[in-house]
């Protein structure tokens, strides 16, 4: 049985359709503080299986406990986390909380139950923003803000267990910028508030709940002006921590890899891109730069086929296909 913690989130609930759909038995756990109870079931609806899901909280270490007693866990993916830039320079404690004090309550429990297989959530934002692109594994590792530092001191906390105790494997997985949702359209990125990230932005324009999309600075030193990402489909992302479940698995190793498409897009490609499979304009405005940002990366995500023989499915005319209607279909998300 593979526990998938935060796995009612974005990247969580499609990755636990993956799981099931590679038949793969799965106990889901989420404390709802960023999803819905919904999504519980959307999974079985696209799936036709029943889910086994448990409410809990990362911070309870009792809870955790009782979870690993009462159900064979052999591995965990671990998604369950807070995840706002903006929000962790406001409020850094609760940050490091979520996403460090229960890594480590997660850890503990896991040891005292020999359950030592390990796929970790970590992200593009762990390279040293100095760092050419496009961002190799090996390159040098850093962060501009408490999220971001959060998700390498979790990589150390990580390598460290795994140097004193070698019968633990882990998978760092960075990821690039998951957009898309899954075909059906029942499941999706459903961010509380005014979204942080480039596409909800673009689809709650396109639905009408937004006037305009403010787009940060066209003054970067890319062709148009604007900001460079690897946006890579949320189902490849999915299917890649089944590979990376597998590897560990099989392998009995770690694996460090990105998991990234290797191909930037600007914020104006993402609009017309858009603007093409939706056919809707998106009324945008030029605004000053965002702090923290930078103009441009990308991954170089050979690591991810040598190992896993992973490679992406979607491009990103597809990406904004399928998050359009996850958004025409949810106009207002979950609703909640
Ligand atoms: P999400 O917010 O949609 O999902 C995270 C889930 O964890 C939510 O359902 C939330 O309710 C749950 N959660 C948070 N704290 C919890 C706690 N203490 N106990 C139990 N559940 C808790 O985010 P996502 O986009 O699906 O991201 C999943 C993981 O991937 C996170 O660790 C995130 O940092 C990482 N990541 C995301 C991105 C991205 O752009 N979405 C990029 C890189 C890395
Ligand atoms: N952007 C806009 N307007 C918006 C939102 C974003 O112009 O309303 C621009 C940004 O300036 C940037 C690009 O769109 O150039 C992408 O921005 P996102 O906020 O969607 O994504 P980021 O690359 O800034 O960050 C995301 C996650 C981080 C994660 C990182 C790498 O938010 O948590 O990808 O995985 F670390």
């Amino acid at each position: 049985m593979i526990l998938v913690t935060g796995a009612t989130g974005y990247i969580g609930s499609h990755t636990w359709v993956e799981l099931l759909n590679a038949g793969y038995k799965v106990l889901g756990i989420d404390n709802f503080c960023n999803s819905s109870r919904k999504v519980l079931d959307r999974v079985e609806k696209i799936t036709g299986q029943k889910s086994q899901f448990i409410e809990g909280d990362m911070l309870d270490e009792k809870f955790l406990s009782s979870l690993f007693r009462n159900n064979p866990i052999e591995s965990v993916i671990h998604f369950a986390g807070l995840k706002s830039v903006g929000e962790s320079i406001k409020i850094p404690i609760s940050h490091y909380q979520n996403n460090i004090h229960g890594l480590l309550n997660l850890l503990k429990v896991m040891q005292e139950n020999q359950c030592n297989k390990f796929v970790f959530s970590s992200s593009a934002t762990v390279y040293h923003p100095n760092n050419l692109i496009p961002y190799v594994e090996g390159m040098s590792l850093g962060s501009t803000n408490p999220y971001g530092w959060s998700k390498y001191m979790s990589e150390q906390i990580l390598r460290d267990i795994e140097v004193a105790d070698t019968s633990w494997s882990v998978a760092y997985l960075r990821y690039f910028n998951p957009i898309g949702a899954h075909e059906s359209g029942l499941i999706g990125d459903d961010p509380k508030g005014v979204p942080n990230n480039l596409m909800p932005f673009i689809t709650q324009v396109a639905v009408g709940r937004r006037e305009y999309l403010s787009i940060f600075g066209d003054d970067w030193p890319t062709p148009d002006g604007t900001g460079i990402r690897d946006y890579i489909h949320v189902v490849d992302l999915a299917r890649g921590h089944i590979k990376a479940l597998d590897y560990l698995i099989n392998q009995k190793q770690s694996l460090t890899i990105n998991l990234g498409t290797g191909q930037g897009y600007s914020v104006l490609d993402l609009v017309k891109s858009f603007e093409k499979v939706s056919g809707k304009k998106i009324h945008y405005q030029i605004v000053e730069r965002r702090p923290g940002d930078i103009a441009q990366f990308y991954a170089n995500s050979q690591l991810a086929k040598k190992l896993l023989d992973w490679t992406v499915e979607y491009d990103v005319d597809r990406m904004c296909k399928d998050s359009w209607r996850w958004q025409l279909k949810n106009p207002n998300g979950f609703g909640e």
